[in-house]
């Protein structure tokens, strides 16, 4: 898979995808990120991004054409499923999202800031909107990580045991069961007896039965 994503901060969103599994996923070439300050694409003398909104109004609303340019060149060297902008406006990303996000090929992300970008971008490049939650970031950055993360870990190859993403909360539409490693015993705080017993189908029925004492709990509305 191939990201391009478009922002006017990339060391934010650069600095969250470097560690731990994307890394690796990097290193493996299982994914490319590349990266496009929007400001390098402006044709203004001082690289202005950003301008004043029509019609009045308060804040500042990204300029169409650094990013319509940007874009416009990106689709000459190659095709897009999907041209995803970021916004709390958006469709809440769900994991049933990123399970479907985690098959293309190639995309690239608009990270909004500000009051966030020309709307004809949206209307006539932009595919897909999504908010990663019910509120307001200070831009898109974050919600770009969040949403790279969350697809890349789910690409064939990069989490080493292929069943753990599976088993991950919201999978199967329940919260995940409580786990527990070494030591058994740690002063006097214990591992439940069942995952000790050696008794797979009892282990499985004791997590079947705390995966959904947990949604009950935390999440009703999943069931
Ligand atoms: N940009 C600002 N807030 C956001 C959110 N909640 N989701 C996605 N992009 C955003």
């Amino acid at each position: 898979m191939r990201i391009d994503i478009l922002s006017l901060f990339p060391e934010i969103i650069k600095s969250s995808l470097e560690y731990s599994i994307i890394k690796k996923a990097l290193i493996k070439d299982l994914i490319s990120i590349n990266y496009h300050n929007i400001r390098d694409h402006s044709n203004n003398k001082q690289k202005k991004v950003d301008d004043y909104q029509y019609g009045g109004g308060s804040g500042m609303v990204l300029m169409i054409q650094p990013i319509y340019d940007c874009i416009k060149k990106l689709k000459e060297e190659r095709n897009y499923t999907n041209i995803i902008y970021l916004t709390p406006d958006g469709e809440k990303l769900e994991q049933s999202t990123s399970n479907k996000f985690s098959l293309s090929e190639n995309i690239i992300l608009i990270c909004g800031h500000y009051k966030g970008i020309d709307q004809r971008i949206r209307e006539h490049l932009v595919t897909d909107e999504i908010s990663i939650g019910d509120y307001v970031l200070s831009g898109g950055e974050l919600a770009a990580a969040v949403f790279c993360d969350s697809i890349i870990r789910l690409i064939p190859g990069v989490l080493g045991d292929e069943s753990s993403a599976l088993t991950d909360s919201f999978q199967d539409n329940r919260l995940s069961e409580p786990i527990y490693t070494r030591p058994e015993n740690y002063e006097g705080l214990k591992v439940p007896k069942i995952l000790v017993s050696g008794n797979i189908k009892e282990i499985e029925r004791w997590r079947d039965k705390k995966s959904l004492e947990r949604t009950k709990k935390y999440r009703p509305g999943m069931l």
